[in-house]
C-alpha cells in the first residue's frame, strides 16, 4: 500500500478502520525519545508494562496501561483485539535496502564463490549483477510481479511493515521503467508499504556502447525525468565501486539527480572506500554497505546527517567482514540495518536474524539494534510518520510471543512475530501462532 511519498492518509484497501484497542502486552517497546545519532543504552528504552494501544483510522491514538484504555475504548464503542498470553509489542520493522524485484537465481554464483572465485571475479566472467539483468529483462511483468509479491508477503509475515525496493536490474530506459512500474504495482496490491528507488546506476550495462559518463548522462536526460513525471520513485541510488562507478561519476550523477528533485542514497564502501564521502558531501539520506570503511570514512559519516546503513546479509552472503557498526555508533553516526535482499550477494532476506547476528558480532546494545530496524531506519527513508509507537504515527505494530523484549534479539531471529498490524489492521499470518518457548 502506497507510501505516496508524503501523504499517508489515504487507504486504498477499503473499509474505514475506526477505533481499536489492541493488547494487553506484557511489554510495549515504544522506541520513543531515542537519540537519532550515536550510542544508545538499553536503559534509554521506554517500556510500558501491561500496555494497550488504541488505534484510530490506522494511526496510533493512545498508548498506556491496558486497564486504563479499556474504559476509554468501551465508552467510545471501539473494537477490541484482545490478546490472550504473553506478548511484547514494538513498531513494525523497516527494511531500507532491498533488491527483491528480479528474475532468475544466482545459486551458481554462490557455488562458484564458495569454490574460491571472488564476487568481482564472477562479475567480470559474466555472472554477477549482469546475469540477473539479463534474466530480469527476459521476465514478463507478470513473472516479475508474482515473484516480488511472494517476497513481500514473506517480509510482511515476518514483521516488516515498510520495505524499500530498488530497480537496477533493467539498466536501460525501458526495463528500468518497467521494473519501477512493477514495484509500484506491488505496493498497491499488498498492505506492506513499498518505497521504490531508482538504481539505474547499478553498473554500466554491458550492451551500452559508450563510457560510464555517457551512460549516466543518458539516465539523467531520459530516464530520471520520466521517473519523476510518472511519480514512480523519489529516490535515486548509485553503486560507487571499482566494478561500477567512480566517485567523480557519483558526484556528477547525484548532483544531477538532486537538481531533478530526487532524494539520494549510495551503495558505498562495499569493497573499496570512497562512496561514503560522496554520499555525505551530497547530503545523501543514507550511505549503505560500509564494510570497507576505515577511520576516515567513519568520522565523515558520523559528522554528517547521512544514516549509515549496515547490510549484514551481504557480509553473510559473501563471507566478508561486517560493516564497523560499533565504531560508527561510538563516533556518533546514526546506524540503520537492512537486509540487502538480492539474488547475488544477499539471498537470505531475514532482517531480524541478520540484525541480531550483526549486533552480536559488533557488540551493539539491544537498543541500538532495535533502533536500527525501526526509528533510525525510518530516518534513512526520510519517513517521519513511522518507526516508533506514539500518538499520530502509523499503527504499524508487531507482537512477539514472549514476556521479555530481550528475547527478541536473544533468539537471533528464530522468534518471529505472532501478530502483525499494518495501519491498524491485523494481518493474517501463515501457519499456526507460535507460542512462547
Ligand atoms: O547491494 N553492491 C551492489 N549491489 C548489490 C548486489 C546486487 C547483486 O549482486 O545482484 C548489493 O550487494
Ligand atoms: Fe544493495
Amino acid at each position: 500500500m502506497g507510501v505516496n511519498f508524503n501523504n499517508h492518509s489515504s487507504d486504498s484497501h477499503g473499509e474505514a478502520n475506526t477505533g481499536l484497542l489492541i493488547g494487553p502486552f506484557r511489554q510495549l517497546l515504544t522506541m520513543n525519545n531515542l537519540p537519532e545519532k550515536g550510542k544508545i543504552a538499553d536503559e534509554q528504552l521506554e517500556i510500558i508494562q501491561d500496555a494497550g494501544i488504541i488505534t484510530v483510522n490506522g494511526l496510533i491514538s493512545r498508548i498506556g496501561l491496558y486497564s486504563h484504555l479499556e474504559d476509554e475504548a468501551q465508552q467510545n464503542g471501539f473494537g477490541f483485539d484482545f490478546l490472550n498470553g504473553d506478548y511484547v509489542a514494538m513498531p513494525g520493522m523497516i527494511d531500507v535496502h532491498t533488491h527483491i524485484c528480479y528474475g532468475g537465481s544466482r545459486a551458481g554464483d554462490y557455488a562458484m564463490r564458495l569454490s574460491g572465485k571472488t564476487y568481482l571475479e564472477i562479475a567480470s566472467m559474466g555472472g554477477g549483477i549482469w546475469s540477473t539483468v539479463q534474466k530480469t529483462r527476459q521476465a514478463s511483468n507478470e513473472t516479475l510481479l508474482h515473484a516480488l509479491l511472494k517476497r513481500l508477503e514473506i517480509l510482511l509475515s515476518e514483521g516488516i511493515t515498510t520495505v524499500e525496493v530498488k530497480s537496477g536490474y533493467g539498466l536501460n530506459i525501458n526495463d528500468e521503467l518497467r521494473m519501477l512500474e512493477v514495484i509500484q504495482n506491488s505496493d498497491s496490491l499488498l498492505p506492506i508499504d513499498v518505497v521504490p528507488t531508482c538504481l539505474a546506476a547499478h553498473m554500466k550495462p554491458k550492451d551500452f556502447n559508450g563510457t560510464n559518463l555517457q551512460y549516466l548522462e543518458l539516465i539523467v536526460d531520459k530516464l530520471l525525468p520520466a521517473v519523476k513525471s510518472r511519480n514512480l520513485s523519489n529516490r535515486v541510488d548509485i553503486f560507487i565501486e571499482k566494478s561500477a562507478f567512480t566517485t567523480d561519476e557519483g558526484l556528477f550523477y547525484l548532483r544531477k539527480a538532486k537538481e531533478i528533485g530526487f532524494d539520494v542514497t549510495v551503495h558505498a564502501d562495499q569493497f573499496t572506500a570512497g562512496g561514503s564521502e560522496v554520499a555525505c558531501l551530497e547530503g545523501a539520506l543514507s550511505a549503505d554497505h560500509l564494510e570497507a570503511s576505515g577511520e576516515k570514512e567513519i568520522s565523515i559519516v558520523a559528522q554528517s546527517n547521512t544514516v549509515a546503513v549496515c547490510l549484514p546479509g551481504a557480509s553473510l552472503g559473501l563471507g566478508m567482514q561486517f560493516a564497523p557498526a560499533r565504531k560508527l555508533l561510538d563516533a556518533g553516526a546514526s546506524v540503520a540495518i537492512a537486509s540487502d535482499w538480492n539474488p547475488g550477494s544477499a539471498p537470505m532476506g531475514d532482517l531480524l536474524m541478520q540484525a541480531a547476528v550483526l549486533g552480536a558480532y559488533e557488540h551493539l546494545s539491544l537498543a541500538e539494534t532495535l533502533a536500527a530496524i525501526t526509528t533510525r531506519a525510518a530516518k534513512a527513508l526520510n519517513l517521519t510518520d513511522r518507526g516508533s509507537i506514539s500518538k499520530g504515527k502509523l499503527a504499524d505494530i508487531i507482537a512477539f510471543p514472549t514476556h521479555d523484549y530481550r528475547e527478541i534479539l536473544y533468539r537471533q531471529g528464530k522468534l518471529k512475530p505472532a501478530a502483525v498490524w499494518k495501519r491498524g489492521k491485523r494481518m493474517p499470518l501463515p501457519g499456526p501462532l507460535q507460542g512462547s518457548v
